[in-house]
């Protein structure tokens, strides 16, 4: 049987810094406020003329480097974004794919907002032990700055740009797997956090008139207090599940929304901070780019070993959510 292992990991942050204190001459906020409430310094935003998809080819390109696989040998490429170079199409994977020169491979986007990492990894995980793919790059890419009302202060301080890449492999060694993933969603939430504008919910005239419901607008302290629930009980049930204790986790990733959230979560599952994987400082919410930029830091900063388990955990609207059990397992 065929088994899928993380291989390499990639990220791209781009270069204009926008800090709490830019943020304040913009919105009726401060930088106290933010750092407190969120734990989030600064956000990086990409340029006028950067796309979502310039961002995730350059995540990408580091990711097959350090894979050690060629490039002709990717089958599939799946990108996780909720600010597509595109409104329905064509999917910000095929135009990454072509930048990437990877030919004909299978190419698509799912939307699963800030969990979209987490599933694009368990579709990854599903093509590849069923023996329909063999090395897959997994990419999560956002201009979320694209989709931003910087009018509103409850949510223009916490949204950043990024991208963040895998490649994903068959191996034979079930050493070297991804454990397990769960991911679930529950659409009787999906008012805390939408763009309600823009799509064929909308009404012709309201799209000409109301461009600013083509925004993000969250129900931001209803949304939290999911999140802490939500993010809590999914890790519990992952960790259960593969009787694997929360001390034989190396790296724990959580999606970076905001530091109270991981603290609670870490505190609740009792992890040492040395255990919990925080960029919210330097990067903000990235949504689905967020957990592999927090990876590639990892891997960067030259603490992610081979071997090494990561608990991946994403919460994000729709509402969706997912967690993975992960070890890394570079190909050299
Ligand atoms: O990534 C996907 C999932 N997203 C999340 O998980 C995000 C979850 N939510 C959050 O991170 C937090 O709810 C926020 C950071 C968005 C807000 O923090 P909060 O502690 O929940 O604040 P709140 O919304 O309850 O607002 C408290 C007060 C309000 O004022 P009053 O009504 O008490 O006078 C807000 O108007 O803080 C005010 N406020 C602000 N003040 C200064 C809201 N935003 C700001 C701001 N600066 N930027």
């Amino acid at each position: 049987m065929a088994y899928a292992a993380f291989r390499s990991i990639g990220a791209y942050v781009p270069e204009k810094i926008l800090t709490n204190e830019d943020l304040s001459k913009m919105v009726d906020t401060t930088d106290e406020w933010i750092t407190k409430r969120t734990g989030i310094k600064e956000r990086h935003i990409a340029s006028k003329d950067e796309t979502t998809s310039d961002m995730g080819v350059k995540a990408a390109q580091q990711a097959i480097e350090r894979s050690g696989i060629d490039k002709s040998e990717i089958d599939m490429i799946i990108c996780a974004t909720i600010s597509p170079d595109y409104f329905c199409m064509p999917s910000t994977a095929t135009v990454i794919a072509n930048k990437l020169s990877l030919g004909y491979v299978t190419a698509f986007d799912i939307s699963a907002a800030c969990t979209g990492f987490v599933y694009i990894l368990s579709i990854a995980k599903a093509f590849i032990e069923s023996g329909m793919k063999k090395n897959i790059l997994i990419v999560g890419a956002e201009k979320l700055s694209a989709i931003t009302d910087y009018t509103d202060r409850g949510t223009c301080i916490l949204f950043g740009d990024g991208a963040g890449a895998a490649v994903i492999s068959a191996t034979e060694n079930k050493e070297e797997a991804i454990i397990d993933i769960h991911t679930g969603s529950d659409g009787a939430y999906a008012d805390l956090l939408m763009t309600p504008n823009g799509g064929s919910g909308s009404a012709h005239d309201a799209l000409e008139q109301e461009s600013a419901g083509c925004f993000m607008q969250m129900k931001g302290n209803e949304t939290f207090k999911v999140a802490v629930r939500t993010l809590t009980k999914d890790v519990v049930e992952i960790l259960e599940a593969n009787n694997i204790e929360s001390s034989q986790i190396t790296h724990f990733v959580p999606h970076q929304a905001n530091l109270r959230i991981i603290k609670a979560v870490g505190e609740a599952l009792k992890l040492d901070e040395k255990q919990v994987v925080l960029t919210v400082e330097k990067y903000g919410n990235t949504s689905g780019a967020s957990i592999p930029m927090a990876i590639n830091d990892v891997y960067e900063s030259g603490s992610l070993k081979a071997g090494e388990l990561m608990l991946l955990d994403a919460f994000g609207g729709g509402l969706t959510w997912g967690s993975a059990l992960v070890p890394f397992s570079p190909l050299k």
